[in-house]
C-alpha cells in the first residue's frame, strides 16, 4: 500500500511527549550524540535533523562523527561518560559488540538511547528507548512490490543482484531477511548474487560493475538496500550500455530526493521509505528520560511505498 501522509496517530503522539514534559525539565540538558558517518544522502538528512532540533530545543549537543568505524562510536561514547553528559544517544554502525560500553554508561548513571538502529545486547537495560525503522518490514515493502510486478507479468522469473549495506549492520542484516522471507519459496524470483557495498554510491557503483561483469545479461532485478547504492548502480548499468528501470528493475530503500529523481527519469522502479528526520523524537524522548518520565523502549516511524507511477504527484513534498 502507498502511504502519502504520516498518521495523524505520530502527530498526536509527538504532541502528547511535549505535553508531558514538565517546564523545569526544559531546560537546556546536554546530549552526546555518535552519529554513524556521512555514507548517504539519508544520513545528511538525518544529522540536520538532529542538530536542527536540538538547536530549536536549546539543547547543548555534543556531535560526533564516527566515519562508519565501530571504534570510534566506543570513543566517542566513552568521551561523552567522562564529560558526564545528560544523555547518550547514537545510531550504532554495527548491531554487535556494545556490551562493555553501554555497561560503563549505566555505571556511570547515563542513560543511553538508540536512534536509526539497533543493538543486539545480553541486558535490555543498558539502553532506555530505541527510535528507529522496521528494517525487516523495509525488506519484506521492496520484495512485495517485486512479487506483485512479477505476478503483472507471469511468465516471466527474474534473476535478482542484491547489493547489502554495510557488513553487520541493523539495516544490511534486517533488510536481506525481510526481503528472503517474502521471494523465499518462489519460483520466479531468484537472488543470483549479493553483497555489500557499504550504503555508498561509490562502493554501489563498483559491486554493481562486478555483478554486470560476471552475470551480464541475467541480471533483471537489482535489490539495493539503500538509495545510494542503488544511484551508483544505476551509473554502472547504463555505462554497460543496459538501460535501468527497463532492462533492469531498480528497487531500493529511503526515498531519498535523488531516488524521485531517478525515478522521475525511468531509471528507479521503486523506493520503500525510510524515515530519517528522528531529530525532534530523539531530542523529546532525551528530555522525558532527563526528567525522570517513562518512555517507550521502543518508538517506531510511519513510513510509505514510494513507485515511479507516484513519483512526479509526491516529490514536492519530500522534506529530505
Ligand atoms: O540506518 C539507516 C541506513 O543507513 C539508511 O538506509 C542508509 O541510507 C544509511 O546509510
Amino acid at each position: 500500500m502507498t502511504l502519502t501522509r504520516r498518521t495523524l496517530l505520530g502527530a498526536a503522539a509527538s504532541l502528547l511527549l511535549a505535553a508531558a514534559i514538565p517546564a523545569h525539565a526544559q531546560k537546556p540538558l546536554t546530549i552526546g550524540f555518535s552519529q554513524v558517518g556521512a555514507e548517504s544522502e539519508w544520513r545528511t538528512a538525518n544529522t540536520a535533523s538532529i542538530k536542527d532540533a536540538a538547536r530549536k530545543a536549546g539543547v547543548n549537543l555534543k556531535f560526533a562523527d564516527a566515519q562508519q568505524r565501530q571504534e570510534n562510536q566506543v570513543k566517542a561514547i566513552r568521551s561523552f561518560i567522562a564529560q558526564r553528559v545528560d544523555v547518550i544517544a547514537f545510531s550504532p554502525v554495527v548491531e554487535s559488540g556494545w556490551d562493555t560500553v553501554l555497561r560503563e554508561a549505566k555505571a556511570a548513571r547515563i542513560p543511553v538511547i538508540l536512534t536509526d538502529r539497533a543493538v543486539k545486547v545480553s541486558d535490555p537495560s543498558l539502553y532506555v528507548s530505541f527510535i528507529g525503522s522496521d528494517f525487516v518490514e523495509e525488506g519484506r515493502r521492496a520484495a512485495r512490490w517485486l512479487v506483485e510486478h512479477q505476478k503483472k507479468n507471469p511468465a516471466r522469473s527474474y534473476n535478482i543482484v542484491e547489493l547489502q549495506g554495510t557488513v553487520g549492520s541493523a539495516p544490511a542484516l534486517d533488510r536481506k531477511a525481510g526481503f528472503a522471507e517474502v521471494i523465499n519459496g518462489n519460483p520466479k524470483l531468484k537472488i543470483l548474487r549479493s553483497q555489500t557495498g557499504d550504503f555508498t554510491r561509490a562502493k554501489g557503483k563498483e559491486v554493481m560493475e562486478a555483478f554486470l561483469k560476471s552475470e551480464g545479461k541475467n541480471i533483471n532485478v537489482l535489490y539495493a538496500h539503500n538509495d545510494d547504492m542503488a544511484i551508483g548502480a544505476i551509473q554502472a548499468i547504463e555505462e554497460a550500455g543496459l538501460k535501468p528501470g527497463k532492462d533492469i528493475l531498480v528497487v531500493s530503500i529511503d526515498g531519498v530526493k535523488g531516488a524521485f529523481e531517478a525515478m522521475l527519469q525511468g531509471k528507479l522502479n521503486v523506493t520503500v521509505e525510510c524515515n530519517p528526520l528522528l531529530g525532534p523524537q530523539l531530542i523529546q524522548t532525551a528530555q522525558l528520560v532527563k526528567a525522570g518520565k517513562p518512555v517507550p523502549k521502543r518508538i517506531t516511524v510511519n513510513e510509505g511505498v514510494f513507485p515511479a507511477e507516484v513519483a512526479a504527484k509526491e516529490f514536492p513534498n519530500r522534506q529530505y
